[in-house]
């Protein structure tokens, strides 16, 4: 699964004022998730995969490619999701369709209930085509990149191990409490939710985005 280079610039874009803070008025109850689970089979499914990992047939040769959503829907704030289907890729000249005037407010929600909850493995893909996310496997690639970094110098293992522990609480913390923002705007919310907790220190959490920009640097992370 490959995160293309842009993918990092629109996790950073900047939420149209007319959604930004938005938060979802559909709790993600069983009737919401299964009808979004219809509507993301017949219009989403055929680009974004099955699992909601960006390989269905018609997505896969697009430049830049259908992203990974059930992944990155577990990162992404519940405005920054709704812009996105709302408006699609032409912010971006991507070939991501804009769906505000074919779908309703409510159904767009719907569907992000549907992809966070495949993204968590709490529902199945609904056809056999493509992967599903796997956080295992996910962890032992970071893990890999870690080990890497480590033995080119970039980041002691004391560091990577720091990394590690607040990136593991931080995913926790995401996929748990969806709010609002972007993938940095959450990134920072979380960090300074699982500071005010108690679970990790603000000097882990410094340790955390320093090595992050060293790693982005280096090349070695997406
Ligand atoms: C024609 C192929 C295609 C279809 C159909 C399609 N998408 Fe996309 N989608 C893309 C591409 C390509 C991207 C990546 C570029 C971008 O973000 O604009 C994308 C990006 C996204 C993103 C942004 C994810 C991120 O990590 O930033 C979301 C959310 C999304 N699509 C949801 C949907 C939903 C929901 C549907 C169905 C209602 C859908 N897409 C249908 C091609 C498609």
């Amino acid at each position: 699964m490959g995160m293309d280079s842009g993918m990092m610039e629109r996790h950073r874009a900047s939420i149209p004022e007319a959604y930004a803070g938005l938060n979802s008025p559909v709790p993600a109850e069983e009737e919401s998730i299964n009808r979004g689970g219809d509507l993301y089979t017949t219009h989403c499914a055929s680009c974004h995969g099955d699992g909601g990992m960006g390989d269905g047939p018609a997505g896969q040769s697009l430049n830049p490619p259908a992203a990974p959503i059930a992944h990155t829907s577990q990162m992404l704030g519940d405005d920054y999701l709704f812009w996105r289907i709302s408006e699609g890729g032409a912010p971006f000249g991507s070939a991501m369709p804009p769906w505000a005037g074919t779908l309703s407010e409510e159904n767009i929600w719907d569907i992000i209930n549907y992809v966070r909850a495949l993204g968590r493995g709490q529902e199945q893909p609904r056809g056999g085509m493509g992967a599903t996310n796997d956080p295992a496997a996910q962890a032992t690639q970071q893990a890999d990149m870690l080990a890497q970094a480590v033995s080119q110098g970039v980041i002691t293992q004391e560091e990577a191990d720091t990394f590690s522990l607040v990136h593991t609480a931080l995913d926790d913390y995401l996929t748990t409490n969806p709010g609002t923002g972007n993938a940095q705007e959450r990134q920072t919310t979380g960090l300074a939710a699982l500071v005010s907790a108690g679970t990790i220190t603000q000097s882990q959490a410094d340790t955390f985005l320093n090595v992050h920009d060293r790693l982005l640097e280096a090349g070695l992370m997406h």
